[in-house]
């Protein structure tokens, strides 16, 4: 099974796809790890992560290892995973990754293009999303539990930049699949909306008898 779980940065696809795939007892790829990953290893060699012949040649030798850096967040690996996002070599080696990935056991994974590019054919897609405001109080008090001070309008500007590149980038732009359900968690918590999910998580797989259906 494939659930596919796109948006942008900051609506809680992360933490709502974590605990569908711990409930569902599904591996979990947070598929940003990955152009976060071919970023650092891009400015580890000394390279700038916009050059593509750099960034696509990482993005091929990209092991799983990598994933699990510590420092793939943070202001630099931010800049460098949305430099190499929009780059067509390396997110043609990254579908790769993630289609195999996802066809071993199954998946979670999300991400901005799973719906849509990666796996078109899930067998469930949400597209989540929150107002630029509810993303930036949830960012801000994300970086001050993790010790660092950003103002509020800082956090603000960087996601509608990020936003922006996301959504107006040539190569898999941001935006929801035709068959994806849409979910706003501007006023839902992270257990209102795990619990909505897996409503219709259940719906989409226990569909029940439809309407004519004769009885047994
Ligand atoms: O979700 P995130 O902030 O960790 O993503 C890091 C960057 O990678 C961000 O600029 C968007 C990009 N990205 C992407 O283009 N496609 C994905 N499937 C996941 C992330």
């Amino acid at each position: 099974m494939i659930i596919a779980i796109d948006g942008p940065a900051a609506a809680g696809k992360g933490t709502l796809a974590r605990r569908i795939a711990q409930s569902l007892g599904l591996p979990y790829l947070d598929t940003g790890l990955l152009y976060r990953a071919v970023g650092r290893r891009v400015l580890d060699a000394g390279g700038n992560p916009a050059d593509p012949i750099m960034a696509t040649k990482a993005a091929e030798d990209l092991q799983e290892e990598d994933l699990d850096r510590s420092d793939l967040r943070g202001g630099p690996a931010d800049k460098a995973a949305s430099q190499v996002a929009s780059i067509p070599g390396v997110r043609a080696a990254l579908l790769a990754f993630q289609r195999q990935f996802g066809s071993r056991n199954g998946a979670v994974l999300d991400g901005r293009d799973i719906g849509t590019i990666i796996f078109p054919h899930a067998d469930i897609k949400f597209f989540v999303t929150a107002s630029l405001e509810a993303r930036t109080i949830r960012r801000h008090a994300e970086l001050l539990a993790r010790g660092e001070t950003v103002p509020l309008d800082v956090v603000r500007a960087d996601l509608a930049a990020r936003d922006d590149a996301d959504a107006k980038r040539i190569a898999a732009p941001l935006k929801p699949a035709r068959d994806a359900v849409m979910f706003d968690t501007s006023w839902l918590d992270a257990d209102a909306a795990f619990v909505e999910a897996m409503a219709l998580i259940d719906k989409r797989l226990n569909p029940g008898p439809r309407q004519g259906d004769l009885p047994a």
